[in-house]
Parts: structure tokens; C-alpha cells; sequence
């Protein structure tokens, strides 16, 4: 049999170690071509060093790349080849117009649909893998319907990637489910089981769940929104336990043990980030407003509320440890990754913690193990409207942590990153001013030691005596 033709448009975060994973584990049964319009992302696929970096990702793209998955700019050979077409275009926030600030920009998602009516010659399943606002695929559906030449059908199924960025590929490798939505005619549950058949080359049967495309949408907002949700949960609770006795890892670890609770996404933090839970939640505002649902789009919006502020919080604990001024003194932050084991800064609250210190006057010096310079300065620039230059004045980016916090006021720790456990802190404190501050915004350092040594500390939802 000719092995299953797979095109997969959009090789980011998600697109690209999907397919890779796919392409693995489908071997000769699958054929997989990834596409993008951006030249320089898909060179980068093809070469050494991978656009993304992902632990596992390299050996697996090595393994399969140029026997059946390959990564390629044009767009309309794949989709004509394609049987199964997988859509994983970005889909950010509108910055303008109707909907602005909260609703998602689907205009990519659009021109795909534009593209595959264009080119297709056969029939295709069509599957959204991006996250997308509920009722997406009817867009889709109609686009495709609209353009298509004569005799030409598409199926359209809402496949929703749940992986999660720094452990993609085991993500992917053992996922908890794999869900798709697709129509309940016959031909909607046929296209269901030709994609099922491509998952069921490695994820056990009864790990697959077939819905219909609403509720598949639907679901895939729901659950970033219940894991950002439980993060703000104890975020605050952090808050409680700063201003009392109680310590939020034993009141996590307490709460934990109850099996109806778990004990998983209870790590109090500076915020949490990623490209993906600010803009589902505010995704989820918009179509419970939308819909007058408004209680349900409050319920849902104090959640980013509440992390908006926890990151504040954090930077104000800061600024005023240091006798409520950092201007000119020399702050080291330790990790600008929204996460540990990604390069990814997309909503970091780094971003957010170091705009508030800039706008102090702080000078900055930054390390992150992943995290390119040109990415600081573009991230932080953009948070700097009409006053770029700051970030050339206050901010110096290191590849060296030790160089980054050396005689600086305060270390402060805003990525979880394993390495900053390791460090040498007592030969950090000997080059720094008195009181040395360190602020965990992770809870990853060893306090006790720290103080031993003779460090002012402050963490998340904890009092360190
Ligand atoms: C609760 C806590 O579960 C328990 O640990 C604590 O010691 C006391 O408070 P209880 O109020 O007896 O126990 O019952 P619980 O089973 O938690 O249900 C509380 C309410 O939530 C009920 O009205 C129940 O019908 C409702 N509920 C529960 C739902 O509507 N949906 C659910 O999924 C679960
Ligand atoms: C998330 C979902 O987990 C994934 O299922 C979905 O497909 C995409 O969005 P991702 O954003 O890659 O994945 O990372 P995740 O591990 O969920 O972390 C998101 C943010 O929450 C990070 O900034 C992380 O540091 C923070 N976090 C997570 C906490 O602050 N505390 C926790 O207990 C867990
Ligand atoms: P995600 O995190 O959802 O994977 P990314 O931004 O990492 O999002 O990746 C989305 C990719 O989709 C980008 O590389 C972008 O160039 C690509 N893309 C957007 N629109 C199109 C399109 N119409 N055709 C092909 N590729 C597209």
C-alpha cells in the first residue's frame, strides 16, 4: 500500500516536532512533508542546527529527514500530494480592530484554507491543528467550500495538540490522549478513522477520543485554561502565605494528596507564560462575552488578572527590598525562557518583571542557557514603546552566569532552568554589595544553604528566616 501522504502547513513549535514524531514513529507507512512560507525557518528545519530547540528533537529529525519527512517552501506541490493536510499556523491575538486584545487573529489559518482550495486536485482531510477560537473549522468549512474547484470534497477535523514546549517529543512520544473532532456523517467519522490510523501506529487505541469538532475545539481552550487556572490558584494562595506563616509548597504538597485535586501545575511562580494560556484564556473571554455569557468571561479573565499581578508583585518585592531603588544598580536575572528546556520567550514573565525594572532604572545583566541575545533585545524593545534606546543603555546580555552575577545588588531566578542549582553562590556573594539579595521567583534554590551563607532571600509564597 502507498504509504499515508501527510502535509503539514506551519513548521513552528507545534508543526514541526509533530510531524517529526509522526514521521518516526509511522516509518514507511507515512509520508510527511512540513511546510512553510518562511524561507529562513525551513532552511534552518534542513540544516544542523534546528529553528526550535526541543531535548530529543534533533536525534529524530536526523533519523527520518530526507527518507520520509521532509521540510520544504512549497506549499502547493505538498498539498497537492497530500492526503491528509494538517493546518499548524500561528494564531496570535489580534493587536487591532474588532476583538482587539483578546479575540485570535485567524487571518493564517485563512489563508491556509485559501491555499489548500487553490491547489488541491483530489479530495482532503483537512485538520486544524493550531489552537483555535471554537467554531473555526466552520470558517474553514466554508472557505474551502467557497473555492474549491468542481468535485472536490474536504473533510475538515479539529485534532488539537496538547504537547507541551521542553518535553515535546516525550509529549508526543506517550501522549495522555490524542483527541479528534470531526463531523457525525459517515464520511466525517471515515475521516476520523484515517487519521486515528496515523496515531494508532504508536498511541494505544483506547488513548484516542473521537468527539465532534465542536466539543474538540472547545476542549483544547478548556484545559489550557484549567492548567493556567490552577496556576493562578496557587499563585494566589502565595500571596496569602507571604503575609502569614504558611508555606505555599506544604500547603501545595498538603492539597496534593487529595486524588480529587493531584499534585501536578501546583508550583507557585513568578507567572506563568508561553505562547499558549493568556492567549486561550483571553480567547475563551472573547467567546464568553460574545456569547453574554459575561460572568463566565469574568470568571475566566481574573485568571490572567491574577498573573498580571503576581508578576508586578514579584518586581515590586524587588525594588523595594532594595530600599526602593534600583536605579543604576546592577540587578542579574537568571533565565528569560517562559520555561526551562525551551529557548521560547513568547509571554515570559521575564519580559514583564524586567520592563518594571527597566522603567526603575535598573541595569539588567541577563543569562539564559537557550535564550539568544538578539531574542532579549527584541522582546524587551517591544515592551519599550518610544524609548528602544533604554534597552541599549540598561541592559547587557551574558553567555557567562557567573560574568551576568557578578557584583550585582541582586540575583534574581525567573526560569526554573536545573543549572542554577549547580552554581557556586558562595563565590557569587563575594563579589556583591552588601546585603546580598537573591529573589527565587521559582523556588528551585536551596534557601537554607543560601542564608547560611549570608544572603538576603526572598521567594515565592514563603517567609525565609
Ligand atoms: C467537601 C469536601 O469534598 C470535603 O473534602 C470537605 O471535608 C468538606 O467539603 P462535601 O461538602 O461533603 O465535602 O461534599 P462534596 O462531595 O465535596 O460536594 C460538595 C458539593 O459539590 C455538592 O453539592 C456536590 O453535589 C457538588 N459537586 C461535586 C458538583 O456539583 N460537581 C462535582 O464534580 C463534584
Ligand atoms: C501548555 C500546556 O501544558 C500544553 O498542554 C498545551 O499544549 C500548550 O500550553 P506550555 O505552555 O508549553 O504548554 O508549558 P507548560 O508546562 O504548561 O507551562 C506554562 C507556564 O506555566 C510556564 O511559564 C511554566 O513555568 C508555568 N507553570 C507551570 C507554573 O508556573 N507552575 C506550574 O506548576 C506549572
Ligand atoms: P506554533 O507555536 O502554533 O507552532 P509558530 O509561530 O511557532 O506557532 O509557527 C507557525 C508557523 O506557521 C510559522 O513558521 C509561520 O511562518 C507559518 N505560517 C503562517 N502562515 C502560513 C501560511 N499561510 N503558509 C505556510 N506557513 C505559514
Amino acid at each position: 500500500m502507498a504509504p499515508t501522504n501527510i502535509c503539514c502547513i506551519g513548521a513552528g513549535y507545534v508543526g514541526g516536532p509533530t510531524c517529526s514524531v509522526i514521521a518516526l514513529k509511522g516509518g514507511d507507512q507515512v509520508k510527511v512533508t512540513v511546510v512553510d512560507i518562511n524561507q529562513k525557518r525551513i532552511a534552518a528545519w534542513n540544516s544542523d542546527e534546528l529553528p526550535i530547540y526541543e531535548p530529543g528533537l534533533d536525534e529524530v529529525v536526523q533519523q527520518c529527514r530526507g527518507k520520509n519527512l521532509f521540510f520544504s517552501t512549497d506549499v502547493a506541490g505538498a498539498i497537492k500530494a497530500a492526503d491528509l493536510i494538517f493546518v499548524s499556523v500561528n494564531t496570535p491575538t489580534k493587536l487591532y480592530g474588532l476583538g482587539k486584545g483578546s479575540a485570535a487573529d485567524v487571518k493564517y489559518i485563512e489563508s491556509c484554507a485559501r491555499a489548500i482550495a487553490e491547489h488541491s486536485e483530489g479530495p482532503k482531510i483537512v485538520i486544524e491543528k493550531s489552537t483555535v477560537p471554537a467554531r473555526t473549522a466552520e470558517t474553514l468549512d466554508r472557505i474551502l467550500r467557497a473555492n474549491c474547484k468542481p468535485g472536490i470534497t474536504f473533510e475538515i477535523l479539529s485534532n488539537p495538540e496538547f504537547l507541551a514546549e521542553g518535553t515535546a517529543i516525550s509529549d508526543l512520544m506517550s501522549p495522555d490522549r490524542v483527541l479528534i473532532g470531526g463531523s457525525t456523517t459517515p464520511e466525517g467519522q471515515k475521516a476520523i478513522q484515517a487519521l486515528s490510523a496515523v496515531y494508532e501506529h504508536w498511541v494505544p487505541k483506547d488513548r484516542i477520543i473521537t468527539t465532534n469538532t465542536w466539543s474538540s475545539e472547545l476542549s483544547k481552550l478548556a484545559a489550557n485554561a484549567f492548567l493556567a487556572q490552577r496556576i493562578s490558584s496557587i499563585n494566589a494562595m502565595s500571596a496569602i502565605c507571604e503575609a502569614t506563616e504558611a508555606d505555599v509548597s506544604e500547603v501545595a504538597r498538603a492539597i496534593g494528596k487529595d486524588s480529587r485535586l493531584g499534585a501536578k501545575f501546583l508550583q507557585a511562580s513568578v507567572g506563568f507564560g508561553g505562547s499558549c494560556f493568556q492567549k486561550d484564556i483571553l480567547n475563551l473571554v472573547y467567546l464568553a462575552d460574545s456569547l453574554n455569557l459575561h460572568e463566565v468571561a469574568d470568571y475566566w479573565r481574573q485568571v490572567v488578572i491574577l498573573n498580571d499581578w503576581q508578576e508586578r508583585r514579584f518586581s515590586t518585592r524587588i525594588i523595594k527590598a532594595l530600599f526602593n531603588t534600583v536605579s543604576s544598580k546592577k540587578i542579574c536575572i537568571l533565565g528569560f525562557a517562559f520555561k526551562k528546556n525551551t529557548g521560547d520567550t513568547r509571554e515570559s514573565a521575564a519580559i514583564y518583571v524586567c520592563q518594571h525594572l527597566m522603567d526603575e532604572g535598573a541595569q539588567l545583566a541577563i543569562y539564559d542557557p537557550k535564550v539568544k541575545a538578539e531574542q532579549i533585545d527584541l522582546d524587551l524593545k517591544s515592551v519599550s514603546q518610544g524609548q528602544e534606546d533604554r534597552v541599549d543603555r540598561l541592559v547587557t546580555v551574558h553567555s557567562d552566569p557567573y560574568e551576568a552575577m557578578d557584583g550585582a545588588h541582586a540575583v534574581a531566578v525567573l526560569t526554573e532552568w536545573d543549572e542554577f542549582k549547580t552554581y557556586d553562590f558562595a563565590k557569587v556573594y563575594a563579589t556583591m554589595p552588601k546585603p546580598a539579595f537573591l529573589f527565587d521567583g521559582r523556588n528551585i534554590l536551596d534557601h537554607a544553604a543560601l542564608r547560611q551563607m549570608g544572603f538576603e532571600i526572598e521567594a515565592i509564597g514563603k517567609k525565609i528566616h
